[in-house]
């Protein structure tokens, strides 16, 4: 079990969500009901065919795809690749209990399609430079990802709801852009964002439970862990160059997250919650305050917008030049 700032917290979040066992059933049971089966070799397979046709097609629309595009898909490839530190995360704050080993591995099973289908169609779409893909994937497991946030069962509900739905977002407007260019990878995006949006629905009504049974406490881990959301990827070599890009292109960035965490508010209303403390009563007022403050940040950003040109080594050529 990782080392935790508060045992004494650690022990009663962990107490909470055994005694909310059965509304956790019910959760996976709704999460197993929402699924149809998928495979990434039925979404990315060009066939046998010795003249290669489909696949050279597929790399001449490839070829069309925006640079911004291709950076973003290769954070998000990374990132999903980064599941075993994830796994290990999950499993170190719940994995104690029966009902969360049954979730993780499920989440697991399918998060893993979502890098193999990723890496899949990076290959076959000669996407990238696939030697530095390689190297960075290398780095970035080998570097490990240990967010600040760590040691709260509840944080981790919190944190999961808020990423889970930033995933399923840049998976939904990268498709976009590249639906013009490349419609497989249109598809293939649009399927992650689907399975994101599943794992959201799942880790936001589990928070909900601890919010509806422990609301002073969940309030004030939620407030830790919202106003800046430490991605899953942020030790990846070239991150912020890539996050960047992502957010100039309108994938992902300080606006939609405004916009999300005001959605997460309102779905666990937040404003109507009645905390016993004087501290938790603060950190609900600070929650409230915290779109706005986001939008705000997202304002100074997009005022700041000007040319510029970056040089990522898995690109071909490895330029991505910005508007
Ligand atoms: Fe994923
Ligand atoms: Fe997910």
């Amino acid at each position: 079990m990782i080392p935790c700032c508060r045992p004494t917290a650690f022990a009663a979040q962990l107490d909470v969500l055994a005694a909310a066992t059965p509304a956790i059933t019910a959760l996976i049971d709704r999460h197993l009901a929402s699924c149809h089966e998928w495979w990434p070799g039925e979404l990315v397979d060009f066939g046998d065919d010795p003249q290669l046709a489909a696949l050279g097609a597929l790399r001449d629309r490839a070829r069309g795809l925006p640079s911004a595009v291709k950076v973003s898909v290769m954070l998000n490839l990374l990132t999903e690749e980064g599941l075993p530190h994830f796994h290990r995360i999950i499993a170190e704050h719940v994995g104690s209990q029966a009902i969360w080993q049954r979730w993780t591995r499920l989440w697991t099973a399918e998060e893993d399609r979502h890098g193999n289908v990723l890496r899949d169609y990076a290959r076959d779409a000669a996407l990238y430079a696939p030697a530095a893909l390689d190297r960075l994937q290398f780095g970035f497991l080998r570097d490990g990802f240990d967010p600040e946030w760590a040691g709260s069962p509840y944080r981790l509900l919190a944190y999961t709801s808020l990423q889970e739905r930033a995933t399923q977002i840049s998976h939904a407007n990268t498709a976009r852009l590249a639906a013009a260019h490349e419609p497989l990878l249109q598809t293939v995006l649009a399927r992650l964002a689907g399975d994101e949006a599943r794992h959201c629905a799942f880790y936001r009504d589990a928070f909900a439970l601890a919010l509806a049974a422990d609301p002073d406490a969940a309030l004030l881990e939620l407030a830790d862990v919202a106003p800046v959301l430490s991605m899953p990827g942020s030790t990846i070599m070239g991150f912020q160059m890539m996050a960047e890009v992502e957010r100039q292109a309108g994938v992902f960035g300080p606006r939609q997250y405004a916009a999300l965490v005001d959605e997460s508010l309102n779905h666990w209303g937040i404003a109507s919650i009645e905390p016993h403390g004087g501290e938790a009563r603060r950190a609900r007022d600070r929650l409230m305050a915290l779109p706005a403050r986001l939008d705000a940040l997202a304002g100074r950003l997009e005022q700041r917008r000007h040319l510029k040109t970056y040089v990522f080594d898995f690109l071909r050529p490895p330029l991505a030049a910005l508007a």
